[in-house]
């Protein structure tokens, strides 16, 4: 008796230690050095929690995002600690400040001043030196001036409608004439890339089309507006549907800045050099902002008058999305003749859904086409 009272203290007295261990010694080290060594400062950061060593909360991150429900992670945020908009965390590899209220993503986005691009290190090197991401200030005013040009504003982007259209309805002929289902997302970006090359390289060759989707596809793995009002056109309406898939899918789920120098924000400090993780799905989910926001809802934007700030599927400030004209002209030509003419009979209707990099159906929307006679 003696004996297995002793071996059951050893084993409470081991577990104790490595309990310590852990969670008294581990658990701190981010804190210590990325919150401790701000000194007196400390005491104005967001509330939140920094982590395990090296890896901060990206296994918490991950788990949530590779859920079937990645709003989660806001959520458990906001229950936690209170709807302070903005919290501490340690994710891809960088202390970082997330904001996730209407409020404090638009201070941050529009302030260039204060904040600079602060995408992780490998989209960097994967988009490279010459890219939006990595180029200066000046060099990124005079890029952005060159790309926009032809994909906004009506007169410009009418004069792809023909092209687009051609191309939609020869897709969905083709599609439709298929025995076997087709994998409908990956025939979607070969489309939008077919419109992207023939604006920008002024060519549609097959071979050089193919190239150039894969390597985006890839690249993507690796790392992670106004409407085209255009009163008169039959897929005008379509776009309340297009919003809201624009809002409940958010595409990009954060947009990744960089603090110049020491930030006050509503009383919480982003310290210099910290990341800032502007969480637009946070936005788009914010039951404060929309009511049942989790529910696909297209009438919710009959009459809908948008905070500003509200709506950030493309971004905002001087890095909002260049394509989003041309996006959303794409998906409205499309939608127009696909609901007009077609069914789409999935294989695995409801089947799952994975969020990173990017959200889509596990099993690439596989379906049938059907022309309607
Ligand atoms: C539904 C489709 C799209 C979505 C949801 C989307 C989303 C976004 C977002 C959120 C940003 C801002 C990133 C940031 O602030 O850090 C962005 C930037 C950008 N997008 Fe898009 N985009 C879409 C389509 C397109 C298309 C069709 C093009 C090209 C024709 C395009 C080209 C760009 C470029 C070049 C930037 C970088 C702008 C800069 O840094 O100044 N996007 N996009």
């Amino acid at each position: 008796m003696g004996l297995y009272l002793n071996i059951l203290a050893l084993v409470l007295a081991v577990l104790l230690g490595t309990y310590v261990i852990v969670f008294g010694f581990l658990k701190k080290i981010n804190e210590w050095c990325y919150v401790s060594s701000l000194g007196e400062k400390k005491h104005s950061l967001p509330p939140g929690d920094m982590g395990w060593p090296i890896i901060g909360n990206m296994w918490s991150f991950l788990k949530v995002f590779r859920s079937n429900d990645p709003d989660t992670f806001i959520y458990n945020k906001v229950k936690r600690y209170g709807r302070t908009g903005m919290y501490k965390t340690y994710l891809f590899g960088s202390p970082s400040i997330i904001v996730s209220i209407l409020e404090t993503c638009r201070k941050v986005l529009a302030d260039d001043e204060q904040f600079g691009l602060g995408y992780p290190l490998s989209t960097k090197q994967l988009t490279g030196k010459k890219s939006f991401h990595s180029i200066p200030n000046s060099e990124h005013k005079r890029l952005r001036r060159l790309t926009t040009a032809p994909i906004n504003g009506h007169e410009a982007l009418s004069m792809y409608i023909g092209y687009i259209e051609e191309i939609v309805v020869n897709s969905l002929d083709e599609w439709s004439s298929m025995k076997e289902p087709i994998e409908l997302l990956n025939e979607l970006r070969q489309f939008t890339f077919k419109v992207i090359t023939h604006i920008f390289l002024g060519f549609t060759a097959e071979s050089v089309m193919g190239s150039v989707e894969k390597r985006y596809a890839d690249l993507n793995y690796g790392m992670k507006s106004a409407a085209v009002n255009i009163p008169g056109f039959a897929f005008y309406k379509a776009l309340k549907v297009i919003d809201e898939t624009l809002r409940r899918a958010s595409v990009s789920f954060c947009n990744f800045r960089e603090a110049k120098v020491d930030v006050n924000i509503n009383g919480y400090l982003i310290p210099k050099g910290w990341k800032v993780l502007v969480w637009n799905r946070g936005i788009h989910i914010d039951p404060q902002v929309y009511s049942n926001p989790k529910e696909f809802l297209p009438q919710r934007w009959e009459n809908h008058q948008p905070r500003a700030g509200s709506f950030l599927p493309f971004g905002a400030g001087s890095r909002i999305c260049p394509g989003a004209d041309l996006a959303k002209l794409e998906i409205s030509i499309f939608l127009h003749y696909f609901l007009l003419n077609y069914e789409l009979e999935q294989i695995k209707p409801g089947g799952p859904i994975v969020y990173l990099p990017l959200p889509r159906p596990v099993d690439n929307c596989l379906a049938k086409v059907m022309k309607i006679e």
